[in-house]
């Protein structure tokens, strides 16, 4: 976690006001970058999430709110909060909620990295698109564990790096020839539209990032390749401590 989380480093300030400015027409950039597969994607993520019943789950960085209505459409059940750093996204995510009367849906301005909710207080957790974005992936994944309750889940879904030669670079082709392009014109922001490539250069791998979820501290960290993997969901649980039977005391 940074030292303190009330002031922002430069980078994070740099995707905030970065997101403010595409806001407006982040989602339809979105389906004409993916061709309308992001959403098959995020269903994806969340049958591998299989929330409980009734369940309260976190999205973080719900941006204008994709995941939690995937969530809400999957489990009308479901209580879902969704926390973002960037109040235009937030206020998109509102909007869309109110439009479409989902009820047990809460949107709340926060930083990932110094989550504003009491420990233990989630039953599963999900992230889309944005670990690339954050600048302290490890202060995340120990965040997110902390407001986990024992046994529950967090699947993230990002691009990733396909392993094979050729579609790896097929796929940097279109990623960072094509997405600045289309996302300058249809988003309105050529920089934001370079900028979000370029986050994935120096982003773990697949198998770096799973072994990333499983130092942290989840169990079972599992990296499901989609799309040859050019898109990834990680999936990590948090261990159920075990009582002993004699004294109560606790072990990990
Ligand atoms: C690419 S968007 C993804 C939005 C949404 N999850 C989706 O699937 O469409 C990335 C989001 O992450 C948010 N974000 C990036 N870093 C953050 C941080 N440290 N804390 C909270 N939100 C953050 C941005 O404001 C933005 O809304």
């Amino acid at each position: 976690m940074r030292s303190d989380p009330t002031r922002p480093d430069a980078r994070s300030v740099y995707v905030r006001d970065m997101f403010a400015q595409i806001a407006p027409r982040y989602d339809a950039t979105n389906r004409v970058l993916t061709a309308g597969l992001d959403e098959g994607w995020r269903r994806r993520a969340i049958a591998l999430l299989a929330p409980p019943r009734g369940g309260s789950i976190l999205d973080l960085c719900c941006g204008t709110g994709d995941v939690v209505f995937h969530l809400k459409r999957a489990d009308s059940s479901l209580r879902v909060t969704g926390v973002d750093f960037c109040s235009p996204m937030l206020q998109g995510a509102r909007e869309r909620a109110q439009h479409a009367r989902y009820g047990d849906v809460a949107f709340v301005e926060g930083d990932v990295t110094a989550l504003p909710f009491d420990d233990e207080s989630f039953d599963g957790a999900t992230m889309a698109f944005s670990m690339r974005n954050v600048v302290d992936i490890d202060g995340v994944l120990r965040e997110v564990l902390r407001v986990l309750r024992p046994g529950a889940r967090f699947v993230n879904l990002d691009v990733s790096k396909p392993r094979n030669a050729l579609w790896r670079r097929l796929f940097g082709l279109y990623f960072y020839g094509v997405v600045p392009l289309v996302g300058g014109f249809v988003g309105g922001s050529r920089q934001a539209y370079a900028y979000l490539p370029s986050s994935l250069t120096h982003h773990p791998d697949g198998v770096q990032l799973r072994d990333r979820f499983a130092r942290a501290g989840f169990e079972k960290a599992a990296c499901v390749p989609l799309v040859g993997g050019a898109i990834a969901v990680h999936t990590g649980t948090k261990p159920v401590r075990e009582v002993a039977a004699a004294g109560g005391t606790e072990a990990s």
